[in-house]
């Protein structure tokens, strides 16, 4: 089950190109995202209103999207604007009607709305530390629910064990920590590792986070970024396909003195072994049970799981005051 009533970032812009609708599943439907000649975007069902063929099949004719079936075409509204056997003189009925989806684009991503329709929406999220960089980004799908991808970009105490040969090798074994703070739906997590040379570790209450940085923010439903160093970070957005489903678009943010056409080749090349790493966790990660995370699952926790205890209670709490709030319409799915 998805958190309602927020934005979600699904797709990169770039992926939806002009005048040639792409056909996905995503938020755990089939949409399609279509650009008419002027670049607007529109994500529809994939579903023509006639007779169930699927649009992305479809070309974009006359700033529509044409229906490869019997050639309905729909504006980026969703309203019939052409039955072509019944002529462009004879009226078009109102039932044909395409469900839309609100979606805007910013930093790079295609965000949808999930939840339902609104007068106005809440801002994008995003993080504010990434001004000044550049990025490249690459993506991978994942036999992987949404909850258990975020629960390991949470999980501080597997690195020495998953990711032994690469970003673990030091065998930093010890958690200092983490001090979590979870405020306006952003997930703050200050964390040290070190190797445990007998001395406990340092607790929660003894990191000095006040006004420094966090390691790890996440920003619900599905952003995810590291502070590496002042010109590092990664990010991670994890696109929800379906329950037990998601692609991670992986971002490597570089702050270098360089040209930024350097700095992206830079970022490039970190994303390479980005990506190694994601596929040291990918066998683990999948191999857990049940799919979906949550609390409750008799799963025992340990100090350094407090970032994923905070997660799935924050999860379960927005989707349990979202089901208590009247609904004055459909929801979308
Ligand atoms: S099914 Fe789409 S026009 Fe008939
Ligand atoms: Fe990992």
């Amino acid at each position: 089950m998805l958190i309602p009533d927020r934005w979600y970032a699904v797709l990169e812009s770039r992926e939806v190109s002009k005048g040639k609708p792409l056909g996905v599943r995503r938020l755990g439907a089939s949409l399609v995202f279509w650009r008419d000649h002027n670049g607007q975007l529109s994500v529809m069902t994939d579903r023509c209103p006639h007779r169930s063929s699927q649009l992305s099949l479809g070309r974009v004719v006359n700033g529509c999207i044409q229906c490869p079936f019997h050639g309905f075409e729909f504006a980026g509204d969703g309203t019939c604007q052409l039955v072509p056997a019944n002529g462009r003189a004879a009226k078009i009925p109102k039932i044909l009607q395409c469900e839309v989806y609100p979606s805007q684009e910013a930093y790079g991503f295609i965000w949808v709305w999930y939840g339902e329709t609104r007068e106005a929406y809440p801002p994008i999220p995003w993080f504010v530390d990434l001004e000044g960089f550049d990025c490249a980004t690459i993506r991978k799908a994942w036999d992987v629910d949404l909850t258990r991808a975020v629960e390991g970009l949470l999980d501080v105490s597997h690195l020495p064990f998953v990711h032994s040969r690469t970003i673990g090798r030091d065998q930093l074994t010890l958690v200092n920590g983490p001090y979590t703070t979870l405020e306006d739906d952003i997930l703050k997590v200050w964390v040290t590792n070190q190797p445990d040379e007998g001395l406990p570790a340092v607790k929660p209450s003894q990191l000095p986070p006040a006004d420094s940085e966090p390691t790890i923010e996440f920003r619900f439903p599905n952003l995810w970024r590291l502070r590496i160093s002042d010109r590092v970070r990664a990010v991670n957005v994890i696109a929800p396909v379906d329950e037990g489903q998601c692609v991670i678009y992986l971002q490597s943010y570089l702050k270098l003195p360089l040209p930024p056409v350097l700095t992206r080749l830079m970022a490039r090349i970190s994303n390479v072994f980005n990506r190694y790493v994601l596929s040291e966790d990918y066998p683990v990660i999948r191999s857990q049970t049940p799919k979906v995370a949550d609390l409750d699952i008799g799963e025992r926790y340990i100090p350094a799981d407090r970032p994923i205890a905070l997660y799935l209670q924050h999860r379960r709490d927005l989707i349990e005051n979202a089901n208590a709030l009247p609904r004055t319409a459909q929801t979308l799915l």
